[in-house]
């Protein structure tokens, strides 16, 4: 069987940063060291100078829309964008219709990933039946179908007795429970943050508190249960705060952001522009420095993309009436290299082998580069420049807000399972 030898690049892992070569047959890393492969007969060379070589990224947070809205998203092409993006792994959320609350479902979603073969398809599994907010979904039967993440993500669990039941099942599980933090009864009818510029705009405001409450009730209910959470998508000052202090107290809390509420305010909406329109929605310039302090300094785990695509017809209508959501994949790690004033290194650990613990795939994704260890590696040019053209993406939809923005940083090849499904920035299939 033919190698593939990746030559010229830095290795970085969780050990460190190295020179080296990594060569792999069978979908494992069989050496690392200089000057690997030449010379040998039927090896594919893989040009990483200049490169930071990396165990492949893993997405806590990405919306395919198989089944049901196959024409925003299938599968495949949700797929494609997450390899082209760096993403060996990704967290498929469970609003699909039908959501992730049977077995066969869960099957169907990974076996569709199976099928795409350019990433490992993770779905989640929905805390309650259909998302609904009114009766837990058969735990056991989804976690047996190979399940780790739980969430209701599009809504929050608003009840919190079945939230702390959640909870409580949860723990024997050992599974974890991710929580959409949106108190909606403060959040009906809304299209953007609640501030200065909703109300210069005249909108309906989504204010933080409606975030807060819902973190400020998990992160007792944690207190109260011993059982660990996640936070998804946190997007205020106040949540940052809040996670740092539970941390502090070795309360097991694992929190994500997503690059949008990094790296742009409310202020975009200026235009009414339907593609900056978000759940939880785009906050204040104060908003994103306290989320880039909490990224900084480990508070926030991931980066975790929210990709949420949406067919161009249903955005192309009044701010009031578009859905909310984004595309992420195909730009997080240049986001995080352009905007984050953090260390490559921690750049890569909270894209990583950080997410890839909380994923509970720690087992294949995120592995240092090491002899014997499964080949999940992305292969990035972090001083590249390139600038976003929404029809050059590879998701089904064009819902981009980095249209036409210059940004450095590009995935070069991505590997999954010995396989290079990226080569030269372009997908292999
Ligand atoms: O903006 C969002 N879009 N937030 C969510 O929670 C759901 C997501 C979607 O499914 O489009």
């Amino acid at each position: 069987m033919s190698r593939v030898v990746i030559r010229g690049g830095m290795l970085l892992d969780q050990t460190g940063e190295r020179t080296g070569d990594v060569a792999i047959e069978s979908g494992r890393i069989i050496a690392v060291g200089e000057k690997l492969g030449d010379g040998l007969h039927g090896d594919t060379a893989l040009d990483a100078t200049g490169c930071v070589v990396s165990p492949g990224f893993v997405d806590l947070h990405v919306h395919l829309r198989e089944p049901g809205k196959e024409e925003a998203e299938p599968i495949e092409t949700g797929s494609r964008a997450a390899a082209l993006g760096g993403f060996t792994a990704v967290v498929a959320m469970p609003n699909t219709d039908p959501a992730h609350d049977t077995g066969s479902v869960i099957e169907f979603v990974r076996a569709q990933g199976r099928k795409a073969g350019l990433c490992e398809v993770l779905p989640s599994g929905c805390i309650t039946v259909d998302r609904a907010g009114t009766q837990l979904a058969p735990f056991a039967e989804l976690a047996a179908a190979g399940v780790h993440v739980f969430t209701d993500d599009g809504n929050g669990v608003q009840d919190p007795q079945l939230m702390r039941r959640a909870l409580e099942y949860a723990g024997p599980l050992g599974i974890v429970l991710a929580q959409h933090c949106e108190v909606a009864a403060l959040t009906k009818g809304a299209v953007m943050h609640e501030g200065a510029c909703c109300s210069r705009l005249g909108l309906p405001g989504w204010p933080a508190i409606a975030e807060e409450l819902m973190v400020m009730r998990d992160i007792e209910l944690v207190r109260l249960t011993g059982v660990p959470m996640h936070f998804l998508h946190l997007s205020t000052a106040r949540s940052v705060e809040m996670v740092r202090a539970a941390k502090a107290e070795g309360l097991n809390i694992t929190a994500e952001a997503a690059p949008h509420h990094f790296t742009l305010s409310d202020e975009q909406l200026n235009g009414y522009d339907p593609v900056f329109k978000v759940n939880p929605p785009l906050r204040t310039r104060a908003d994103i420095d306290a989320i880039k302090a909490g990224l900084a300094d480990g508070t926030i785990d991931a980066i975790a993309t929210d990709h949420a695509p949406h067919a161009p017809h249903t955005k192309e209508v009044p701010l009031d009436e578009a859905p909310p959501g984004m595309l992420g994949l195909e730009t997080a790690l240049a986001l995080s290299i352009s905007e984050l004033d953090m260390p490559l290194f921690d750049i890569v650990a909270a894209l990583s082998w950080k997410p890839a613990a909380i994923a509970g795939v720690a087992d294949r994704h995120g592995r240092p580069i090491e002899v014997g260890e499964p080949a999940n590696l992305t292969v990035f040019d972090p001083t590249q420049k390139w600038t976003v053209v929404p029809a050059q993406l590879a998701s089904k939809s064009r819902n981009t807000p980095s249209a036409g923005r210059a940004l450095t940083g590009k995935v070069r090849h991505t590997i999954l399972n010995g396989v290079a499904v990226v080569v030269n920035s372009a997908a292999t299939k």
